[in-house]
């Protein structure tokens, strides 16, 4: 997607000098920064501390963590230790795991001496697979967007939740791929943004649409129920961070409460995520590990100051207690229909085994 014009990836690998350039989102949507990745250790730090953010694009960095690994250690026992390193970093997304066990398969399957550069080479792929998964989530989901009947008088108007756009991914998003689609092709759209305390995902979502030219308001948490409940939004979209087998999905905290107020209102709450979202491990909701995050992510606020400068506000004393779940899981049936590069389909057992496994 675009940069101030100019076509970008959130990941830019160069297999000849043993790193990758990630887009630091711990600077946007202040200050366009690229973090060098050149060793194991920097792979780890990025996805903890969130410079690389969003199920696919951090299963997408941990592929290429384990190639800048695999550069200094190609053994089994090397290639096990950096695999349990990238594993440790988050717990939610399952693209995680599923990237890790991709390269591990890959990899331990080579002679040693050939393992570094099919280590490049299989991360690659990972990172190409997600943007063609992005491109086909937009393909079968923008004809639900020409579906929506906005009243007389406006454009249609989908709200969504964190960031599941080009920068959760590798490159062209999740939730917001059908958007991008459909606009690409002239459909007037607009987008809710909600604000996605306390991380403020939601900035990262306003910035990367009015990069792409594509009308946006963001909008405080709270203001979801209201909005919806008043016919101001004809379609939720949300991506996915792990869905369960029976379609029930963990999603950024906040989701639930949209879903719930979608099914009152009668207005559709698609999900959207690759296939490599989905466990089917996890036979339901329940077994889905929800990430518990820094009390300070709430206590201290991060800005500009009024020099422009970077800086931080505490808000809340370091003493005051705070619990601070990074997801939730919205019940499948709440949900109207789960997106994948595989097509359309309930939230439940059936659909979700389709769309894993895609046409026969
Ligand atoms: O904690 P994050 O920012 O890594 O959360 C993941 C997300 O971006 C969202 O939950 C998203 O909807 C799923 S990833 C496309």
């Amino acid at each position: 997607m675009l940069i101030d014009g100019v076509a970008t990836r959130t990941v830019r690998a160069d297999p000849a000098a043993g790193l990758i350039e990630v887009l630091d989102q711990t600077a946007l949507p202040h200050q366009v920064r690229w973090v060098v990745v050149d060793t194991l250790a920097a792979a780890a730090h990025a996805i903890t501390t969130m410079q690389v953010r969003g199920a696919p694009l951090i299963g997408a960095t941990a592929a290429y963590g384990m190639a800048v690994a695999a550069g200094r250690d190609a053994s089994d026992a090397g290639l096990h230790a950096a695999a349990a390193t990238l594993a440790a970093t988050r717990p939610t997304a399952v693209n995680l795991s599923w990237a890790l066990h991709r390269m591990l398969g890959r990899l331990l399957a080579e002679p040693l001496p050939d393992r570094a550069i099919w280590a490049w080479r299989e991360a690659d792929a990972i990172a190409e697979h997600d943007v063609a998964a992005s491109t086909a989530i937009g393909a079968h989901g923008e004809p639900l967007l020409r579906r929506l009947r906005p009243p007389a008088g406006r454009p249609a108007s989908v709200l969504t939740h964190c960031n599941a756009g080009w920068l959760a991914t590798v490159d062209r998003g999740t939730a917001l791929a059908p958007v991008y689609a459909a606009t690409d092709a002239g459909l007037e759209l607009h987008v809710w943004v909600s604000e996605t305390r306390p991380r403020n995902q939601g900035l990262l979502t306003a910035w990367e649409l009015d990069q792409q030219g594509v009308p946006c308001t963001v909008i405080a948490d709270n203001a979801c129920g209201e909005l919806i409940r008043s016919g101001q939004v004809d379609a939720v979209l949300v991506g996915a961070d792990r869905i369960a087998a029976n379609g029930d999905v963990a999603n950024k905290i906040g989701t639930y409460l949209k879903a719930l107020a979608c099914v009152d209102a009668g207005i559709p709450c698609y999900v959207l995520a690759p296939a490599s979202t989905i466990d089917i491990g996890s036979l339901t909701g329940a077994a889905i590990p929800i990430e518990e995050r820094d009390g300070d992510e709430l206590r201290v606020v991060h800005g500009l100051d009024a020099a422009g400068e970077a800086s931080s506000v505490r808000q809340l004393a370091a003493e005051v207690p705070v619990y601070n779940p990074a997801f939730d899981v919205t019940p499948a049936r709440l949900i109207t229909a789960i997106v994948t590069e595989h097509g359309v389909a309930p939230a439940t057992t059936d659909g979700v085994s389709r769309l894993m496994r895609g046409p026969a």
